[in-house]
């Protein structure tokens, strides 16, 4: 579950100020497969990047499974990113100096899991590298360090997935099997995934579209017969929650229960949704 509201990023640059992100809001019910597409420079990376606690924003409010998170410190959001987040960069950002296999346990080692090497053997298997484990990512073509990397992103099976243009570095035939992967992969872990693209096939395969204009939401358009965020807490009220019990194969360790109250899920109506959800045409 992510609610986002009002948000806004400004930066510096060239002696001014740049409006990056212009007052974003937007939820996404837990499990929901969306994207978020605009025109280059639009914020898109920049909104990412935000989701995962990478940057802090301006203003605005971030909640993950009923966590604001923009409060946090960076410990707290690295502890966070490694129990509940999967990245998946553009640039893929493998580590150069471990092997596939090493890169994909070691988020998984980072946790304390018991059979890192195990899962991160079985992952990559997934991804069709089973013959590649001991090599370096130099010795990877682009597609296939981009194979690792979407390993190294479900590793740790990750409640909130978030992908930063990963078909971007393909061809059109490798993408293709990439989207059948991220697809497949979202399936079986049920992951709410987040996707940057600028591929149209591949946002077309979302149950959602979020369009970015100059830093601001200029469309939100729902596939049919998606849930939306309100159908998804009249059906199960308390959705979200990390504590909902939901998936069980973590162990469900809060990372800081009692720091703040969780929501239950209420007040999804508080105006924080845009009020544009339309259903795709096509
Ligand atoms: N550190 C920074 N300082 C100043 N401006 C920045 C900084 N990082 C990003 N920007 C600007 O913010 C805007 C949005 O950048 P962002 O990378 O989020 O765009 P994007 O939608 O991901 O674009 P693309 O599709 O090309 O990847 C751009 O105009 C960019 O130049
Ligand atoms: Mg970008």
């Amino acid at each position: 579950m992510i609610r986002v509201a009002n948000l806004t990023m400004q930066l510096r640059g060239g002696g001014h100020v740049v409006s990056i992100l212009k007052g974003v809001s937007f939820d996404v019910p837990p499990g929901q497969l969306v994207s978020i597409v605009g025109p280059s420079g639009s914020g898109k990376s920049t909104l990412l990047g935000l989701l995962a606690g990478l940057d802090i924003p301006t203003a605005g409010s971030i909640q993950l499974n009923g966590h604001e998170i923009t409060t946090w410190t960076e410990s707290q959001l690295a502890h966070f990113r490694r129990q509940y987040i999967g990245y998946i960069f553009q640039s893929f950002h493998l580590i150069p100096t471990l092997t596939a296999l090493e890169n994909v346990a070691l988020p998984l080692e980072l946790n304390g899991a018991a059979s890192a090497q195990t899962r991160a053997r079985e992952l990559l298997d997934t991804v069709g590298l089973g013959h590649r484990h001991g090599h370096y990512p130099t010795q990877l073509s682009g597609g296939e360090q981009q194979r690792v990397a979407v390993a190294r992103a479900f590793s740790c099976r990750p409640r909130i997935l978030l992908a930063d243009e990963p078909t971007g570095n393909l061809d059109s035939a490798t993408g293709q099997r990439m989207i059948d992967l991220l697809l497949a992969l979202h399936r079986e872990h049920g992951s709410t995934f987040v996707l940057v693209t600028h591929d149209a096939t591949l946002a077309d395969r979302t149950e959602r579209i979020i369009t970015l204009h100059d830093g601001m939401i200029t469309s939100d358009q729902h596939a049919p017969g998606t849930p939306t965020l309100d159908s998804c807490v009249r059906r199960n009220d308390g959705v979200g929650d990390v504590d909902s019990g939901g998936r069980g194969d973590d162990g469900g360790d809060d990372v800081d229960s009692g720091m703040r109250g969780d929501d239950g899920g209420g007040g999804v109506d508080s105006g924080v949704r845009g009020d544009d959800q339309g259903v795709r045409n096509s």
